[in-house]
C-alpha cells in the first residue's frame, strides 16, 4: 500500500468554520468583513501547523508549505536578539510616543541597513517611513495614492492579499494583467511589456475607469522572477509619463537564490543580478516612483511587524504623519531591531547563510519536481516555487481546482497555497513555500508529492 494512502486514507476537510449568524450588532461594512476570509487556507494552515510531521514523533503528521514563512534562520536570529536583550540598556524614548514614520534613530540605522545590504545608493531617512509590517505600507499608501474606485493593475499570478490590502479601506480595484496563459511561457523571464501596459490602459480607460497605481514585487511572488533595471527603468519612464505610480515591492528582495549552484545552474537561460528599484528612484526623483521593504521574509521576523516605504514624494510622507498613528511598529520592537541592524557583520553573515540555505532547500523541489514532470518557474529570488499540476484537474474550473488542493492535501498531508487569489486564468496552478520546512521535511513532504502524481498518473491510464 503507498504512503499516502496508508497515512492518509480517510479525508480529512481543510473546510473553515462557518461565519457567525449576523444580527444587526455591526456595520454593512463589518458584515461583509465578516464575509470575506482573509484566506481560504489560514484555519487549515493552523490545524497542520499544530500537527506538523516529524519521523519518530508524528511520522502521520502533515505539512503546510502555504504560508510565505523562512523558518531556516530562527534560531539565529533569536539568538542575537536574546543576546542584545540582555546585554545593552534600553533607550529612554521606548516607553513614550515618537515620530509617526517611526523613531527618528530607528529610522536611519534602518536607512543605513537598506543602503549597505538592498539598494547600494544612498537612503535619505526623511524619505522613509516604517509601519507595522508591508501590509500597512501597502494599506495606506494606496489609501493616500489612488481614490476610492481608481485601479491598482498587478501582473498575474500575484500575491492574493494585495486585493484586500488595496480594497478593505482604500476601496481601489484589483485589475490582474494577464500576459501569459501556460508556464511554460514564463520559465525564463517574467513577460511584462509596455505593450501590456498600454493594452491594460486603453482597456480600463474604455471602461471609464483610472488605471492609478502599478504594483511590481520583485522578486515576485509566486513566480520568484526578478525585473532587470532596464525593463524598470522603461516602466519607470512609461509611468511617470502617464502619471501613474508605480508602487515595486522589494519584500524579497535579499531572498536569493543562487542560480549558478551547480545543482540548479542548468534550469537558468540567463541569470539576472538583483538590482533594487531605489536606485532608479534617487535618479528620477519623481513624485510617482515608490518602493516597499521589510523585515518579514528576508529575515523571518513576520511576528515583528516591520515594513517600510520609500518615497522621494514628500506630499505622501507628509500624509503619512498624519493617519499613521494606529500602524506604528511599537517602540519596543524599533529599540531591538535597531540594536541588531547596526551590525553589519552580523547581518551579511546572516544574509549570505540564508542565500546559501535558500538555494539549497529550493535544489531538493527543483529536482523531484524535474523527476516527476511536474511545469514550474526557477525562481530567482522569494521562498517559493510556482508550479502546475492542472494535468490532475477532473475539471477545468475553480471548483476543479480547489477539489484538486483538498485532495493532495488529503491525500498526502502537504498543503500548498491554493491558485484561487493569484488572479490567473489557468486552473491547476500552486505555490509552494519551501523555506517553510527544514530539509528533512521538505524531502518527505516531495517524496509524498511524487506518490500522489504516480498513484494520479496511474489511474488514469
Ligand atoms: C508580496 C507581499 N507583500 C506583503 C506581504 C505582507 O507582509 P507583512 O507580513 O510584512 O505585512 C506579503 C506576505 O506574504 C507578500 O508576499
Amino acid at each position: 500500500m503507498s504512503i499516502i494512502k496508508k497515512l492518509f486514507g480517510k479525508s480529512k476537510s481543510t473546510s473553515t468554520k462557518s461565519p457567525p449568524i449576523h444580527g444587526q450588532s455591526i456595520s454593512k461594512r463589518g458584515i461583509e468583513a465578516t464575509l470575506t476570509p482573509l484566506r481560504p487556507d489560514l484555519n487549515v494552515f493552523f490545524s497542520a501547523k499544530a500537527n506538523i510531521w516529524h519521523p519518530n514523533r508524528n511520522p502521520d503528521g502533515q505539512i503546510p508549505l502555504n504560508m510565505a514563512e523562512n523558518n531556516l534562520n530562527w534560531s539565529i536570529m533569536k539568538k542575537k536578539i536574546e543576546e542584545v536583550a540582555g546585554s545593552s540598556k534600553m533607550a529612554d524614548w521606548v516607553s513614550g510616543y515618537t515620530g509617526m514614520r517611526g523613531d527618528n534613530a530607528f529610522l536611519e540605522i534602518m536607512a543605513q541597513f537598506l543602503e549597505d545590504q538592498l539598494t547600494h545608493v544612498k537612503m535619505n531617512p526623511d524619505h522613509l517611513a516604517a509601519l507595522a509590517g508591508a501590509t500597512a505600507i501597502i494599506e495606506l499608501t494606496t489609501w493616500i495614492l489612488c481614490d476610492a474606485g481608481d485601479v491598482a493593475v498587478i501582473p498575474a499570478p500575484s500575491y492574493p492579499v494585495y486585493t484586500q490590502d488595496i480594497f478593505n479601506k482604500a476601496k481601489v480595484e484589483r485589475y490582474d494583467l494577464l500576459t501569459h496563459h501556460h508556464i511554460e511561457e514564463i520559465i525564463h523571464t517574467h513577460p511584462l511589456s509596455i505593450t501590456h501596459l498600454n493594452q491594460t490602459y486603453n482597456d480600463l480607460k474604455s471602461k471609464g475607469k483610472k488605471f492609478n497605481m502599478l504594483l511590481l514585487t520583485s522578486p515576485d511572488n509566486p513566480t520568484g522572477h526578478i525585473y532587470s533595471q532596464e525593463k524598470l527603468q522603461q516602466i519607470a519612464e512609461w509611468c511617470i509619463t502617464k502619471r501613474i505610480h508605480l508602487v515595486v515591492n522589494e519584500l524579497y528582495g535579499l531572498s536569493l537564490i543562487d542560480t549558478k549552484h551547480a545543482d540548479i545552474a542548468s534550469d537558468y537561460s540567463q541569470h539576472i543580478e538583483f538590482e533594487s528599484f531605489a536606485r532608479i528612484m534617487n535618479d528620477k526623483k519623481s513624485n510617482y516612483l515608490h518602493m516597499i521593504y521589510g523585515l518579514s521574509k528576508d529575515f523571518g521576523m513576520s511576528g515583528f511587524r516591520v515594513g517600510f516605504l520609500y518615497s522621494l514624494n514628500e506630499s505622501l510622507m507628509a500624509a503619512f504623519e498624519n493617519i499613521s498613528a494606529p500602524h506604528l511598529v511599537s517602540n519596543y520592537a524599533q529599540w531591538i531591531l535597531s540594536e541588531v541592524f547596526q551590525d553589519k557583520k552580523f547581518l551579511t553573515t546572516f544574509i549570505k547563510k540564508n542565500q546559501k540555505k535558500l538555494t539549497e532547500s529550493y535544489a531538493i523541489v527543483s529536482q523531484s519536481l524535474k523527476k516527476m514532470n511536474i511545469p514550474f518557474v526557477p525562481p530567482h529570488g522569494s521562498l517559493f516555487v510556482w508550479l502546475d499540476m492542472s494535468e490532475f484537474l477532473e475539471e477545468n474550473t475553480s471548483q476543479g481546482e480547489s477539489t484538486l488542493w483538498q485532495s493532495l492535501f488529503d491525500d498526502t498531508g502537504i498543503l500548498l497555497t491554493p491558485g484561487i487569489g493569484f488572479g490567473h486564468s489557468k486552473m491547476g496552478q500552486f505555490r509552494l513555500v519551501h523555506p517553510f520546512v527544514k530539509k528533512k521535511v521538505l524531502k518527505e513532504a516531495m517524496k509524498r508529492l511524487s506518490e500522489f502524481v504516480d498513484a494520479r498518473r496511474i489511474s488514469s491510464i
